[in-house]
């Protein structure tokens, strides 16, 4: 093991170099999950998304970040509003890269889920929120709510793109908008949040996203949308009419935002935007492992051009790696699972009869 000291050139700190970087597949079985995935000429070395730097995952999200401060679920939650968060992100950033990880960011703004206390508090804690129509929808316990002028959506989308340019700056791999969970972007997609009659009526958000492109030209761009919002009924009335967020128009609206060029790579995610959702009802099964990937599996047949990610109680390595096999996803997201399992990526390998990189200092384990 000569090589275990040789530092990471113009790291800041010492960090042991990993060549290949960790969890790169190296020999044996090579499943779809550690088959190298090339977006906008940058390389992840496997599709295992969102977990920690040393232990092999393809890339790292950094967890929703507001554009501005009241846009924030609560003030526990990371922001990036000003010069002075550049420097924090960068060290994250250089470290992450250090360890030979991609990294990107979710840039968000949580609308009238925002300004709220973490939930473990029950008080409000900004003076005001954004939504596209009252009333507050949620049962969370929120400041008064606004419906927003076509000034304050201004003020939102430059906010969008000023925290882009800042993105550049720190050195992100790749941008995730947040479109889901209820949040501000999919409160005005959805007809059961937005039921304004003016133009800001209806999705016509894929527009807004061609600032960020704009900014964003060279590098990828990922969307996390929610595929339903598994309020009951259908999605469609019988007379046409939109009655909830749903697959149909998700399909169209990635289909929008496939024509303008503003997406790289779609994340299906759900829920969120309804008080009284059911998760998993809507005849579509229980949840369970992997109980999105049916909507991830849609939008890739409707669009198979567009790279997808699946995400929801991905955990099996067997199961996850037919997500890929069987074309319904190109990338799977863990959230609870590498929480639980941080090593997944490298234990995944193992399962599946692969051998894959791990880190020079963990290397006796594996
Ligand atoms: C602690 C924690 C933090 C999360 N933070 C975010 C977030 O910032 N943005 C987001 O879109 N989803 C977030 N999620 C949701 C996850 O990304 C994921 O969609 C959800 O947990 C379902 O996947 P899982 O079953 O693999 O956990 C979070 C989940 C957990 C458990």
């Amino acid at each position: 093991m000569a090589h275990i000291n040789t530092p990471v050139p113009g790291a800041r700190e010492f960090y042991p170099l990993n060549e290949p970087a960790i969890g790169t597949h190296q020999g044996g079985e090579h499943p779809d999950l550690f088959k190298p995935l090339e977006i906008k000429g940058l390389t992840f070395k496997n599709r295992i998304f969102v977990g920690f730097a040393t232990r092999g995952v393809g890339a790292i999200c950094m967890e929703a970040t507001s554009v501005v401060p009241e846009g924030r679920i609560s003030p526990e939650d990371a922001g990036l509003w000003k010069d002075s968060q550049i420097a924090p992100l960068k060290r994250i950033v250089e470290f992450s890269h250090a360890q030979g990880t991609k990294i990107g960011i979710q840039l968000a703004h949580a609308g009238r889920k925002a300004s709220t206390y973490a939930p473990w508090r029950t008080k409000a804690a900004g003076p005001i929120m954004f939504t596209p129509r009252p009333p507050h929808l949620t049962q969370r316990s929120a400041p008064p709510q606004k419906e927003m002028t076509e000034q304050d959506m201004k003020y939102i989308e430059d906010a969008f793109v000023a925290a882009t340019k800042r993105c550049k700056e720190i050195g992100f791999d790749f941008i995730e908008v947040h479109g889901a969970h209820g949040y501000l972007i999919h409160e005005f997609v959805s007809p059961i949040s937005n039921t304004r009659t003016d133009q800001y009526g209806g999705p016509l958000l894929e527009n807004r996203l061609e600032r960020i492109r704009e900014e964003w030209k060279d590098k990828p761009l990922f969307v996390r949308i929610s595929a339903t919002d598994w309020a009951e009924g259908p999605e469609k009335s019988e007379d046409g009419a939109w009655l909830q967020w749903g697959i149909e128009q998700s399909t169209l609206w990635v289909g929008k935002m496939l024509s303008l060029g503003v997406i790289d790579l779609l994340d299906v995610s759900s829920g969120g935007n309804w008080f009284k959702e059911k998760v998993g009802a809507v005849g579509r099964g229980n949840v369970g492992h992997g109980y999105l990937v049916p909507f991830s599996e849609a939008i890739k047949k409707a669009h198979p051009s567009l790279i997808v990610g699946a995400v929801g109680m991905i955990s099996d390595p067997v199961i996850t790696e037919s997500y890929l096999k069987d074309g319904k996803a190109d990338v799977v997201f863990l959230a609870r699972e590498l929480m639980r399992n941080p090593h997944w990526a490298l234990a995944a390998a193992k399962t599946l009869g692969a051998k894959v990189k791990a880190a020079n200092q963990y290397h006796r384990a594996w």
